[in-house]
C-alpha cells in the first residue's frame, strides 16, 4: 500500500507515530511561511504541514501543489498548537508534520468547486460525475447506498433466502413500461428484451422449488423519466414459496424497521405500519402513496353540495363526479397571490378552478362554526352558498374559524389529483413534514384491473401474474371491475416503495385473467407459453416483493431526486452525460444486427402491449 493510515482515521491516539498518507489535495493555504494542505481521502480529511526550516524539500513540493492534486505524504502526527484545533472535524485535535512528500500525479482545475458544497448545475456534475462523487456528500451517499443493501443482504441470508442472479438478456415482462429491446446477431430480426423485472423469473424459481429468493436486481424501463424514476434502476427483488399476504407484509415491515434503525438510527418511524385500504387512502388523501407524516385529510361533501344553488358543485355531481375539500388549518388570512397560487396547483392537475371559503370571523377574528354567518366567510362561492351550507361543508372538513377550505369539483380522479396535489403543497406551506420521520405504510385490497379508457380494455393495476383475492374470484366473470387483488404496496412519505403480490399459481386461473386482459390465446402462448406450462408442473402458491432500493435510499439520505443516490444516472432525458449514451454505432455493427435507422417515428412494433 502506498500509504499506512487513512487520513480520516487519524485522531489523537496517532500522536507521535509516523504515518504515510495518500490522497487528494482538498484545500491548500501558504501562510507566506508554513502551507497546510487538507488531504483528503474516503475516510476524511487530515491537516498535513509543510514547515520550510525542518522539511525543505517537502515544503517546496508542498508550494507545487494545487486543488486536486494526488499526492503522498511521509510525516509525524503531532497535536494542533492550543487554539487551532477544528471541532467541525473528526481528525481536528492533530495535524500531520511532513518529513517527505511526493507529487503522485497533477490535475486540471475542476470545472466546480469539489471542496464546497455549492449548487451546481446538474448537466455539469452528470458529465464529470467521477469529479462530482468526490465530494463528501456524493461520497457519504454510496456508502450509505452500500450498507443498506448489506443489510438487505445479510438480513435475508439469516432468514435462510438464497441469492439467485436471473438473466438479463430474456424476453419481455410487462411491469406496464416499454422494454429496452436488444436485437439478436444470430437470429435476424428477433429480440431479447431487458427485464422490466425478474418477475416471471422468480416465479419459475419457486416452481424451481427454491422456496426463498432474492437478489439485488437491475431493472430496465423505457418510459417517461421524473425524479423518482430511471431507465435502469435497483430492486431488492425478493419471492417465497407457502406464504399468505400476511407472511410477505411482516417480514417486509421486519426489514425496514430494522433496517433503518441500524443503518440510520437519526431517523423515526412508527411501528406497527399501518395497513391501510386502497379505497380508503384514495378516499382520504387523493393517491395511493399518501404522505403521513401530516393529517389535512380530504372530505367529501358531494351530498352537501349535490342540491346547492352552486352549479359547478351541482353539475360535477349530476355528471357522477365529486366535490371534495381540505381545511388549511390557519390560512383563513391567505392574500390574493397566495390563493392564485393555490388555484395554479389544482389546474395543472386537472381541475377546472378552485373554490376556497377562508373562514375569517367576525372582525376581531372570533366566532364559532356554530354560529357562522354569510359575514364571517370570505369566498367568491358565498353569493351561491347558504350559511347552512358553508357550517355543513366547514363541519365535515372538520375546519375551525381562522381556516381556508380548498374546495374542488368534476370527475373523481381529478378531483382526488387536485386536491392530493393541494394537500402536499400545503405539508410544504405549514411545514408539516418533518424531514426526520418516516411515515410507513403498507396500502391492501388494490383492485386487479383498471379500465383503460383510450385503449378500451382492463389494464392489470399491478401486473398480470397478481392473484386475485380469493373470495372475489367468482366476480371476475360478472364485474371484473370490483375484484380486489392480493397485491400490496409499501410508501413511505408520499413515495412508492416496493410493490408486491400473492400470484397465481394455477393454469387457469392465469389463462383467464390473459383472456381478460385481451390477450389472444396466441398471444398469450407466444408469451406467456412457458409460465403456463410451469404451472403444469406442481407450481407451489408463493408471493413476493419488490422493494426500489434507489427510493429507500433516497429517502434514507433526505435527497430529493434519485440521481443523488445513484453513481452514475441518466439524465430526465435518459443521456449519459459522461460517456455521450445512446450513441450512434457503426455501420459494420449496424449490418451483423440486421438493422436499418428508418426514420424519427417511434415504430409501433417496440411497444409492448400494456403501455400506459
Ligand atoms: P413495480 O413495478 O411496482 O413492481 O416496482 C417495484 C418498485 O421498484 C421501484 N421502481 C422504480 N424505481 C426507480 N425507477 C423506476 N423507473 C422504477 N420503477 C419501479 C419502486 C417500485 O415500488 N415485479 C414487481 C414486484 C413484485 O410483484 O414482486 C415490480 O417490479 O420503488
Amino acid at each position: 500500500m502506498l500509504k499506512s493510515h487513512n487520513c480520516g482515521d487519524l485522531n489523537k491516539t496517532h500522536i507521535g507515530q509516523t504515518v504515510t498518507l495518500a490522497g487528494w489535495v482538498h484545500r491548500r493555504r501558504d501562510h507566506g511561511g508554513l502551507i497546510f494542505i487538507d488531504l483528503r481521502d474516503r475516510a476524511g480529511i487530515a491537516q498535513v504541514v509543510f514547515n520550510p526550516e525542518s522539511a525543505p524539500e517537502a515544503h517546496k513540493l508542498g508550494g507545487d501543489m494545487r486543488n486536486e492534486f494526488v499526492v503522498k505524504v511521509v510525516g509525524e502526527v503531532a497535536a494542533r498548537p492550543k487554539g487551532t484545533e477544528n471541532a467541525n472535524l473528526s481528525t481536528g485535535e492533530i495535524e500531520v508534520v511532513a518529513g517527505e512528500a511526493e507529487i503522485l500525479n497533477p490535475s486540471r482545475t475542476p470545472p466546480f468547486y469539489i471542496n464546497e458544497d455549492v449548487e451546481v448545475d446538474e448537466s455539469l456534475r452528470l458529465k464529470y460525475r467521477y469529479l462530482d462523487l468526490r465530494r463528501p456528500r456524493m461520497r457519504d451517499n454510496l456508502i450509505l447506498r452500500h450498507r443498506v443493501i448489506k443489510f438487505m443482504r445479510d438480513f435475508l441470508d439469516e432468514r435462510g433466502f438464497l441469492e439467485i442472479e436471473t438473466p438479463i438478456l430474456i424476453k419481455s415482462t410487462p411491469e406496464g413500461a416499454r422494454d429496452y429491446l436488444v436485437p439478436s446477431r444470430l437470429y435476424p430480426g428477433k429480440f431479447y428484451a431487458l427485464p422490466q423485472s425478474p418477475q416471471q423469473l422468480k416465479q419459475l424459481l419457486m416452481v424451481a422449488g427454491v422456496e426463498k429468493y432474492f437478489q439485488i436486481a437491475r431493472c430496465f424501463r423505457d418510459e417517461d423519466q421524473r425524479a423518482d424514476r430511471q431507465p435502469e434502476f435497483t430492486q431488492l427483488d425478493l419471492e417465497m414459496s407457502f406464504v399468505e399476504e400476511k407472511d410477505v407484509l411482516d417480514l417486509t415491515e421486519e426489514l425496514f424497521t430494522s433496517l433503518v434503525s441500524t443503518v440510520t438510527p437519526q431517523k423515526r418511524f412508527l411501528t406497527p405500519f399501518p395497513r391501510l385500504c386502497y379505497d380508503e387512502v384514495m378516499e382520504k388523501y387523493g393517491t395511493d402513496k399518501p404522505d403521513l407524516r401530516f393529517g389535512l385529510e380530504m372530505g367529501d361533501i358531494s351530498d352537501l353540495v349535490a342540491d346547492s344553488a352552486f352549479t359547478i358543485f351541482r353539475s360535477a355531481v349530476r355528471d357522477g363526479g365529486k366535490v371534495k375539500g381540505i381545511a388549511a388549518p390557519g390560512c383563513a388570512c391567505y392574500t390574493r397571490r397566495q390563493l392564485e397560487e393555490l388555484t395554479e396547483v389544482a389546474r395543472s392537475q386537472g381541475a377546472k378552478g378552485l373554490v376556497t371559503i377562508a373562514l375569517a370571523g367576525d372582525e376581531k377574528g372570533e366566532g364559532s362554526i356554530e354560529c357562522l354567518t354569510g359575514e364571517m366567510v370570505r369566498s367568491a362561492a358565498a353569493k351561491y352558498l347558504t350559511p347552512e351550507d358553508m357550517r355543513q361543508i366547514a363541519k365535515r372538513l372538520g375546519a375551525k374559524m381562522g381556516d381556508l377550505l380548498l374546495l374542488v369539483a368534476g370527475p373523481t380522479k381529478v378531483v382526488n389529483a387536485s386536491l392530493s396535489a393541494l394537500r402536499l403543497d400545503m405539508g410544504r406551506r405549514l411545514e408539516l413534514m418533518d424531514p426526520n420521520l418516516l411515515a410507513f405504510a403498507f396500502i391492501v385490497d388494490f383492485p386487479l384491473l383498471e379500465w383503460s379508457e383510450t385503449a378500451n380494455r382492463w389494464d392489470p393495476s399491478h401486473h398480470p401474474f397478481t392473484a386475485p383475492k380469493d373470495a372475489d374470484i367468482s366476480l371476475l366473470d360478472t364485474d371484473p371491475g370490483k375484484v380486489r387483488a392480493s397485491c400490496y404496496d409499501l410508501v413511505c412519505n408520499g413515495s412508492e416503495l416496493s410493490s408486491g403480490s400473492i400470484r397465481i399459481h394455477e393454469r387457469e386461473l392465469q389463462e383467464k385473467v390473459f383472456r381478460l386482459l385481451n390477450y389472444t390465446p396466441e398471444e398469450t402462448r407466444a408469451r406467456f407459453g412457458h409460465m403456463l406450462e410451469a404451472f403444469e408442473y406442481g407450481a407451489p402458491p408463493h408471493g413476493g416483493i419488490a422493494p426500489g432500493i434507489d427510493r429507500l435510499v433516497m429517502l434514507l439520505a433526505g435527497e430529493s431526486t434519485i440521481r443523488e443516490v445513484i453513481p452514475f444516472p441518466k439524465t430526465q432525458s435518459a443521456m449519459d452525460l459522461m460517456t455521450n449514451a445512446p450513441s450512434e454505432v457503426p455501420d459494420e455493427a449496424m449490418r451483423d444486427l440486421h438493422i436499418a435507422v428508418c426514420g424519427e417515428e417511434p415504430q409501433e412494433a417496440l411497444k409492448s402491449h400494456h403501455n400506459p
